[in-house]
């Protein structure tokens, strides 16, 4: 099905919901996505920049790049997806999100019940005692920062290629998508495998299965309800065909 009333039907019906989200949710708030026109694995190579070698070959070029990552992200806003998100975990069901994305968006909307299983751009990791610290919400001064517990080199506190997702996360999401009445993904090209397992993980424990996206998926033939458009409108209409307040 394709119309936002049968998925707002949905919406109101289920008890248990989990989103899933990538880089398209951002996409309107100008954050480039990793693929497709404009998107940064077409500008850059992800293994020069976003592997743990690449880092241990030149972490002040790796910070580099991802402070003028975390500068796009501060200054942009969250746009309706974002505030549509955090206004859907207020409610009397049980919500997880779930996210690939790193600007940190989705906290800044005001979800809390969120899992960033890609990381955020907004923290830092220490590469010797492992402790996460936020950054400041200025460019540091220099690079790259350490660790205020030890001293040790910081590492930007994302996921990168060739690393494993967290253990525990993994378990807590595998949890809430085994008992999902719905599943609900948005803006995710699929190409990283993540969110068409855990997705397709729910859909076998019985979840509903839901796509936003402006283009077809791998995903979009098994979903039961597919809207193809921007995540921001959808997220708007969503909200208005099921009454629910934004803050
Ligand atoms: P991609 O860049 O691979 O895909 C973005 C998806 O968003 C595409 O399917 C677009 O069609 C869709 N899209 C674009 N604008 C949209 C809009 N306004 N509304 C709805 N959909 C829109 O981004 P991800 O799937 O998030 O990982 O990428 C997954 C991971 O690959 C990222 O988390 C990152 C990257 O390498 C790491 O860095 C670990």
């Amino acid at each position: 099905m394709n119309s936002i009333h049968a998925l707002a039907e949905a919406l109101q019906r289920t008890d248990s919901l989990a989103v899933i989200t990538g880089a398209g949710v951002s996409s309107e708030s100008g954050i480039p996505t990793f693929r497709g026109a404009g998107g940064l694995w077409r500008q850059y190579r992800a293994e020069d920049l976003a592997t743990p070698q690449a880092f241990a070959r030149d972490p002040q070029l790796i910070w580099e790049w991802y402070e003028w990552r975390r500068a796009l992200c501060m200054g942009a806003r969250p746009n309706a997806a974002h505030r549509v998100l955090a206004a859907m975990e207020q409610g009397a069901i049980d919500f997880l999100l779930i996210t690939q994305n790193v600007d940190g968006l989705h906290l800044r909307a005001g979800s809390r019940k969120a899992e960033e299983i890609h990381g955020s751009l907004l923290r830092q990791r220490c590469t010797v005692c492992g402790q996460r610290t936020e950054l400041p919400l200025a460019p540091l001064s220099s690079l790259p920062p350490c660790c205020p517990a030890c001293g040790g080199v910081g590492r930007p506190d994302v996921l990168w290629f060739g690393e494993s997702y967290d253990d525990g996360q993994m378990q807590r999401v595998h949890s809430f998508l085994a008992g999902a009445s719905l599943v609900l993904v948005a803006g995710t090209s699929g190409v990283v495998p993540i969110p068409l397992q855990l997705a397709m993980f729910a859909k076998q424990h019985g979840a509903l299965l839901a796509e936003i996206n402006i283009e077809k998926t791998a995903l979009s033939l098994a979903a039961d309800f597919c809207l193809k458009m921007p995540a921001a409108e959808a997220f708007s209409q969503l909200a208005e065909a099921s009454g629910l307040q934004l803050r």
